[in-house]
């Protein structure tokens, strides 16, 4: 089984994939991992994150190993890291590049110990519209701006890095609007996907909604 979750940052959608492929026993996939490493190589190697031939050059070398690698750097969640991904996933041939190493998960979808899994559960904001357009379930899981930055804000304060609500807010707004209007695979949801607004709902509630959607299919 496949199933893909889309939507904007902060939403929930890794919360929910990885409670899901815990019960379900499917490997999850985060796709924005590939554009962090991209973005992160990028910014570590000193080059211009808007410069399309350098980063489609990192892309077309990235390996699953490289990007595992990368991923324990702490700039690969940080900001610096979300805004060079959410760069360099606006340029075309990155995307292109990157697309099989993407598909390729759900060929033989294995957890990280080597054993075998029983399907996969991407999440990103293609998933459902590129990568995997033949996905058994798509759901395209959102939030109001508003709510999504009161989450990240709260995340931040838990992790005692210091912000406000309204810098938190704009930042997620910057993220969007790069997401959603750029011209390559645009962030939106699939003709066939399952939307979930996540506003008034807790993580737990959200879960076992979709649990109930995955029973009956
Ligand atoms: O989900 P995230 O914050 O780790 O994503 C980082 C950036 O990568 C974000 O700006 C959107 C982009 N991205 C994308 O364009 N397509 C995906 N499938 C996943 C992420």
């Amino acid at each position: 089984m496949i199933i893909t979750i889309d939507g904007p940052a902060s939403a929930g959608k890794g919360t929910l994939a990885k409670k899901l492929a815990e019960k379900y026993l499917m490997a999850y996939f985060d796709t924005g991992m590939v554009y962090r490493a991209v973005g992160l190589e990028l910014v570590l190697s000193e080059k211009d994150i808007y410069n399309t031939a350098d980063a489609k050059n990192i892309a077309e070398n990235l390996t699953f190993q490289k990007m595992m690698s990368l991923s324990s750097h702490p700039d690969f969640r940080s900001d610096i890291g979300g805004r060079a991904a959410s760069v360099v996933a606006a340029i075309p041939e990155v995307r292109n590049a990157l697309l099989k190493m993407q598909q390729d998960f759900a060929l033989n979808p294995v957890f990280a110990d080597g054993s075998q899994a029983s399907g996969v559960i991407y999440d990103g904001r293609d998933t459902g519209t590129v990568v995997c357009p033949h996905a058994d379930l798509k759901l395209f899981v959102t939030a109001s701006s508003e709510v999504r930055a009161e989450r990240r804000y709260k995340e931040f304060q838990e992790k005692g890095i210091v912000k406000t609500y309204e810098e938190v807010l704009s930042q997620i707004k910057e993220r969007d609007e790069r997401d959603e209007k750029r011209s390559a695979a645009p962030l939106k949801p699939a003709e066939d996907a399952i939307i979930l607004d996540t506003s008034n709902y807790t993580a737990q509630q959200v879960f076992e909604k979709v649990c109930k959607i995955i029973d009956s299919l």
